[in-house]
């Protein structure tokens, strides 16, 4: 039987199966190699950006293994993910230092300011939140980390300025209409 991955069972939009179609490469490269079911994913989740269960699925297929044995792997470690994540991710202290010096209310103003709810994403694909146990500032908690940035002392009035660092520009058509819709 030849070793080819199930490209003709996704059923989506055009783009996302183009990415579906560069997974069953990747299925392809490695099927039959020692670790290929960790490569096969990490890979398809720099191609996806995320592991969902029909991505899941598809590997299962194409690999002709059980889709359990991908579940088991995915949800193992936390290196992959079967949620779409956002461009950057925010973790928001709860340590000890950090909760009892504010975290909480850094998360309260992140779900207002943001919409998202703890391990969610925004709707416009720019932020993952979450939260974190400790990230090694307890000394100037409460602390929050986007990406790879730590930030200090945050309190929930500085929150919205550190997150205008992160967030793209608005569209220029959307800024054109707003203009338009403000003339009387
Ligand atoms: S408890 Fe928040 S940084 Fe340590």
């Amino acid at each position: 039987m030849q070793n080819q991955a199930k490209a003709c069972c996704y059923e989506g939009s055009a783009e996302e199966q183009a990415l579906y179609d560069e997974v069953a490469k990747v299925i392809e490269k490695y099927k039959g190699t020692d670790g290929a079911l960790i490569m096969v994913l990490h890979e398809a989740q720099e191609i996806f950006g995320y592991l969902p269960m029909e991505m899941q699925q598809f590997i299962a297929d194409g690999m002709d293994i059980p889709l359990s044995d991908v579940s088991g792997v995915v949800s193992f470690y936390s290196f992959f993910t079967p949620n779409k994540r956002g461009k950057h991710t925010i973790r928001v202290c709860q340590g000890t230092a950090c909760y009892v010096r504010g975290g909480k209310k850094l998360v309260d103003a992140i779900h207002e300011n943001l919409g998202v709810e703890t391990n969610g994403t925004t709707e416009d694909g720019q932020f993952t939140f979450e939260i974190a146990r400790c990230i090694g500032a307890c000394g100037l908690a409460p602390a929050v980390m986007i990406d790879e940035d730590v930030y200090k002392q945050v309190t929930p009035q500085k929150l919205p300025g550190i997150l205008a660092l992160y967030q793209d520009p608005e569209e220029p058509e959307a800024e054109e209409e707003a203009e338009g819709g403000d003339e009387a």
